[in-house]
């Protein structure tokens, strides 16, 4: 979180709070409406960071977060960088100190995407503009901003909604717990013993009201559930065993588990998927998929996200 007066940073869903999130579908969900059909470069009708920069610090590879930051600047009326940690001195060992000091004279804003959640903090730290987690081992906030628009724009209400994890207890549902506990909804964790998400992440939405359940059952999971979420059962950065492989293999999200779901329950899924491991392509390309507007979301969300780290909104 920002210091008092400082920049306004966006590490993680919590620190942010449930009102600026709430804040930002509304405003993703106006902004989305107003330019329904236009050119994806056009500016939006106000353009509100004209003449502002994002720099974007990647140390892991991307598709989506680096393609909906770059076009979420352009609609808004500014633009956007890239830093890759192997092309820029960050790769060859310039302290993050520096770097966000430096960056700090030179663009309006760093999002980052690390390995390691604390390298985020540590920019954040010595930054003077506000940062940005763009995924790291910890969360992935900005996807889970993308999701709420998803589930929201589909009719689905956020608090008292059941969602099913199936899976890897990774970085993406930590930050899904973090939004149960500001939506007050319940989350049903299915994963193989071992790989359950971190206990900190579930005590906050309990401490919150929402109800979580931790199982090994995926179909006692699913049934009855609003929405059921999965990802790469192997995270970027962690080790491709065939132990872990084949200890996912029950929680795939197949046709059976999504008929055990509520009939209108849809699928997501942040993507890059693996089609045939953590998800058959049946459930994937089928009627409840949600996962191509999930992705669309993503500039939608991260509009949002830019303009409150602005204090825009
Ligand atoms: N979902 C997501 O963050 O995708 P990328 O890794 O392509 O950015
Ligand atoms: N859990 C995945 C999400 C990718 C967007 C990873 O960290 O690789």
């Amino acid at each position: 979180m920002a210091a008092p007066g400082g920049p306004r940073h966006f590490l993680s869903l919590s620190a942010a709070g449930g009102d600026a999130i709430a804040a930002m579908l509304s405003e993703a969900i106006d902004r989305k409406t107003a330019r329904a059909g236009w050119p994806k470069g056009a500016p939006d009708a106000d353009a509100p960071l004209a003449g502002h920069v994002l720099g974007m610090i990647f140390e892991k590879a991307s598709t989506r977060t680096r393609v909906s930051f770059d076009i979420a600047m352009r609609q808004l009326g500014g633009s956007a960088l890239i830093l890759d940690s192997g092309t820029s001195q960050l790769g060859r060992g310039e302290s993050i100190a520096d770097t966000a000091r430096v960056l700090s004279r030179m663009v309006d804003c760093v999002m980052i995407r690390t390995d390691d959640h604390a390298k985020a903090e540590a920019l954040a730290q010595h930054a003077t503009v506000p940062v940005i987690n763009g995924l790291t081992d910890r969360s992935h906030p900005c996807q889970i901003v993308a999701d709420l628009l998803t589930l929201v724009q589909r009719g689905k209400a956020l608090p008292g909604l059941e969602l099913a994890w199936m899976g890897d207890g990774n970085n993406v549902l930590h930050s899904i717990l973090e939004a149960a506990a500001l939506f007050r909804f319940n989350v049903r964790v299915a994963t193989p013993a071992g790989y359950e998400p971190d206990a900190e992440f579930v005590e906050l939405a309990r401490a919150a009201g929402s109800t979580v359940v931790l199982t090994q059952d995926a179909a006692a999971a699913a049934r009855g559930a609003d929405v059921i979420v999965t990802d790469t059962w192997v995270s970027m950065g962690q080790e491709h065993t065939h132990n872990k492989l084949a200890a996912m293999a029950p929680y795939q999200v197949n046709a059976a588990l999504m008929d055990g779901a509520k009939p209108d329950a849809l699928f997501l899924h942040c993507l890059p998927a693996h089609v045939g491991e953590e998800v058959t392509e049946e459930v994937f390309e089928g009627p409840r998929s949600a996962v191509f507007d999930e992705a669309e979301n993503r500039i939608h969300a991260q509009k949002s996200v830019l303009l409150w780290c602005f204090g825009k909104l």
